[in-house]
């Protein structure tokens, strides 16, 4: 992504004309490794129309003889935005498809690990396929953006204003939904000689930090009660490693029990209830359990991560790596191979060890308060 110069319109065209039905292709053969009863969802059915229309559009290009005439390239950037415009709303139809799913039928586990899988590749084979067109219209569409603008990458985003972007944006929802907002308070670690400048795509950024910022202003509000007189702010820590450039949000919004760490990053995991579809007007400030394994996707997608520790009781940290250099920072994609193919046919791990209950009269270091009492009966 990041050379120095810029291909010409016909080198991206060659590329792209061969690379974008690769990576439609690759995906629509992941579907067939899907439980044949998610396959039958209407709104699965409809994505995979979607794709297969799109993988058709392209091979036109695929067979014409490679006298690249401007018109060819002209109506390729077309054909491109047609496409991009085309997928705009997936994420949400194949999640409806999910939970189509989830009503038709009881979903048991290696099932639900299997959906979990291919959603992650899913949507990242997504999140590339995007970035490829985003980039070939940006520099050979229509309206060509300022020079400073390689495409869809900004080669010096400028970290501290996204932060910002993103902050604003949030607080504005927030105070909708709970008349209230935590403030910000932000700390740019040795700002004058590591200035937060990367190489990468704004608004991947900002989607995650937007996603983050959302989900801890709900925890601050919801801990301490829309009507508290003030909130503890939501800090923000950046740094310019050598290495690494890391935000840390800190929130103290109560934080979340270990017990239900391991779901924060399933799609449709979520404790907000679920947003009414009707009036579109305002976005929900939380409820489809996309925010964090979408945003953890983008910070992956260019060799970055995102991970999320916390106090329960106290707050969530919740921390975004990205590599400093560009360099290092190329695409992680999907591969779709054979281990990939056994990932699907593969059961759930069971366990290989046990929680024995009935020495729990004997041997009770943890069941002394009520409240441990309580979960176990539960359980
Ligand atoms: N900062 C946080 N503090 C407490 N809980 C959090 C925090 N961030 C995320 N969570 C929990 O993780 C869940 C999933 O978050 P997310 O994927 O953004 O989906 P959503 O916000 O739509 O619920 C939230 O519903 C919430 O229970
Ligand atoms: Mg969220």
């Amino acid at each position: 992504m990041m050379r120095g110069e810029n291909a010409s319109n016909s080198e991206s065209y060659m590329f792209l004309k061969k690379e974008l039905p690769v990576r439609l292709a690759n995906i629509m053969k992941e579907f067939h490794l899907l439980p044949e009863n998610l396959l039958h969802m209407p709104s699965v059915g409809a994505v995979r129309d979607l794709y297969r229309r799109s993988f058709m559009d392209l091979l036109e290009y695929e067979t014409t003889s490679p006298t690249n005439t401007t018109i060819t390239l002209e109506k390729f950037t077309e054909a491109l935005v047609k496409i991009r415009n085309r997928h705009s709303d997936v994420v949400m139809t194949m999640a409806q498809g999910v939970m189509e799913l989830k009503d038709a039928h009881a979903i048991n586990a290696n099932t639900e690990s299997n959906i979990q899988y291919f959603l992650d590749r899913f949507y990242m084979n997504r999140i590339s396929i995007r970035m490829l067109i985003n980039q070939h219209t940006m520099l050979f569409g229509e309206n060509v953006n300022s020079q400073n603008h390689i495409g869809s990458i900004d080669p010096h985003c400028n970290v501290v204003r996204v932060i910002e972007d993103a902050y604003s944006n949030a607080r504005f929802l927030c105070d909708q939904y709970y008349l209230a907002s935590p403030e910000l308070v932000l700390t740019h670690h040795n700002a004058d000689t590591h200035p937060a400048s990367v190489v990468y795509v704004p608004s991947h950024l900002y989607h995650m930090l937007f996603e983050l910022f959302k989900n801890a202003m709900r925890a601050v509000v919801e801990h301490h009660g829309p009507e508290a007189d003030n909130f503890p702010p939501v800090r923000v820590l950046l740094v310019m490693g050598e290495e690494d450039l890391t935000i840390k949000l800190s929130d103290q919004g109560g934080g979340i029990p270990r017990s239900l760490m391991d779901l924060l990053f399933n799609y449709m995991y979520s404790t907000a209830p679920q947003p009414a579809v009707s009036g579109l007007d305002t976005p929900p400030l939380a409820g489809y359990g996309y925010g964090l394994p979408l945003s953890r996707l983008y910070a992956r997608y260019f060799h970055g991560d995102l991970q999320v520790t916390s106090c329960d009781g106290y707050g969530t940290d919740t921390t975004i790596y990205l590599k400093a250099l560009s360099s290092e920072a190329n695409e992680l994609l999907p591969v779709y191979n054979k281990t990939c193919q056994r990932q699907y046919s593969t059961p759930v791990q069971t366990h290989d060890w046990s929680s024995q209950m009935n020495s729990a009269m004997f041997i009770r270091p943890f069941s002394t308060n009520s409240r441990n009492k309580h979960q176990q009966n539960s359980s």
